[in-house]
């Protein structure tokens, strides 16, 4: 499988986000994470639309735009028209997944699910048909800069064995306190796709960063059995 890796603008400098997306883009990401929280599905609030829009105006990559909200069904279009490549919802949203997951794709957007740390994996089960992507947080959504929890790893095993068993092959992105190492670890468990924003934002050589996300994950997907 391919390994993304996907530098989260949150972990950027808010005083200057356009020639951060640049950074992400000239150092080699294949596409930029862009986080959305409302203040009430999650403790703070961050990006909006126009943020968005200014990366689209700003980077060729795609823009992976994360929505942490408690009714993101009725953004999905906003965010859409804004540049989102796609669009990552979370099951625990006040919303029917199936339904919002449909109106992405048919924006002819990817759409995404995502699913909290305390979340099994059985939640997200019903909807996968319909998802084009898979996000594992590995953090409590909020914050950047916390730390890798590493007892979602089983669940990421899991998805990907529902996946399998399903004949659909599609990302799963984990989402937190990722660096090298934690996405090698995670990539053991199935995980091809690897958003970070405090460890790239503040490596001294971000291109060598992402190097080493995908050389060390990129060498246990490939040596699974
Ligand atoms: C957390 C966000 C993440 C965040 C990750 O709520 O969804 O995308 O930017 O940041 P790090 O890599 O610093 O944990
Ligand atoms: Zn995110």
């Amino acid at each position: 499988m391919k390994v993304t890796v996907l530098p989260s603008l949150l972990g950027g400098d808010f005083g200057r986000l356009a020639d951060e997306a640049r950074r992400a883009e000239s150092a080699g990401a294949d596409a930029l994470h862009i986080d959305i929280m409302d203040g009430v599905f999650v403790p703070n609030i961050s990006m909006g639309p126009d943020v968005v829009k200014m990366a689209k105006k700003t980077v060729r990559i795609p823009l992976s735009v994360h929505l942490m909200l408690l009714r993101p069904d009725k953004y999905i279009k906003v965010f859409a028209d804004a540049g989102a490549d796609s669009i990552q919802i979370h099951i625990e949203s006040d919303i029917d997944a199936r339904e919002v997951l449909e109106s992405i794709r048919k924006l002819g957007i990817k759409a995404g699910i995502t699913l909290n740390p305390p979340t099994p994996a059985s939640a997200i089960s019903s909807v996968l048909p319909f998802a084009d992507e898979v996000l594992c947080m590995t953090v409590n959504p909020g914050y950047g800069g916390q730390s890798f929890m590493r007892n979602v790893l089983p669940k990421i095993r899991e998805i990907r064995t529902m996946l399998n068993t399903l004949g659909h092959h599609i990302d799963i992105m984990v989402d937190g306190g990722i660096n090298a190492d934690t996405a090698a670890e995670c990539a053991a468990c199935g995980a091809n796709a690897f958003v970070s924003g405090a460890w790239l934002y503040s490596a001294p050589d971000m291109a060598k960063a992402i190097s080493a996300i995908r050389e060390k994950a990129g060498r246990v997907l490939n040596t699974k059995p």
